[in-house]
């Protein structure tokens, strides 16, 4: 994925990729750290949405922009590291800028894993580290530990294509563009769907 140089693209073009990308899941769908409901818009009608968010403030609105969108569900009170769900209980995981802020990244897709069903679809959009040995991927790397702590958790040296890849997502579309609007100039940004394979498949 890092071979080539990715596009350079507006932020509406971005806000076009992941509508797109959001607006495919179907069924029960799990939408980890859901801020404040941003993506409501972006959602199927038909969708079951379940929210998950551990800020208290942030849950708060999003509990009432769900009401809003006709959401019944009281999103949940949890960490993606521990998601208070059944195994295979959702057909969807959507989490955007949240695999940047989680604390433990493996073992949060290691959950979205075990509450989807065989087969079931991720969507996660999300900025991800520049190539190794770059400048910006030095600069990436000494901010990280303070945006941690000052930012939401937010890291900057992820490389959460690979995490996917490692938690065993199969990828059916993965778009590395580059967004100008980051803090330290064009940033790249991974907007990914994919699935759980099936049982008994690879
Ligand atoms: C940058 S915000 C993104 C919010 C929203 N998804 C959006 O796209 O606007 C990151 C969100 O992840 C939440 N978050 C932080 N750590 C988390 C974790 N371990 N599990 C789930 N959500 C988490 C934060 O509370 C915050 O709402």
């Amino acid at each position: 994925m890092d071979a080539a140089r990715p596009p350079l693209i507006t932020d509406d073009d971005l806000d076009d990729l992941e509508r797109e990308a959001i607006g495919r899941v179907r069924g029960r769908v799990l939408e980890i750290g859901a801020g404040e409901g941003e993506n409501f818009g972006a959602f199927d009608h038909e969708v079951e949405w379940i929210g998950l968010e551990p800020d208290a403030d942030r849950r708060i609105e999003l509990a009432q922009r769900a009401r809003e969108w006709r959401h019944e569900a009281e999103p949940l009170d949890a960490v993606a590291e521990r998601i208070p769900l059944p195994d295979g209980a959702v057909d969807a995981v959507v989490g955007t800028y949240v695999l940047c802020s989680v604390t433990d990244q493996a073992s949060a897709l290691a959950e979205v894993r075990r509450v989807l069903r065989p087969g079931g679809t991720v969507v996660f959009v999300d900025h991800v580290a520049a190539p190794p040995g770059t400048m910006k991927r030095g600069v990436q790397r000494v901010v990280t530990p303070f945006s941690t702590r000052f930012c939401h958790g937010c890291h900057w040296d992820r490389d959460t294509g690979a995490a996917l890849a490692d938690a065993g997502f199969e990828v059916d579309e993965a778009r590395l563009v580059r967004v100008p609007s980051f803090p330290f100039g064009p940033t790249r940004v991974l907007v990914y769907r994919g699935h759980v394979p099936e049982a008994g498949a690879g």
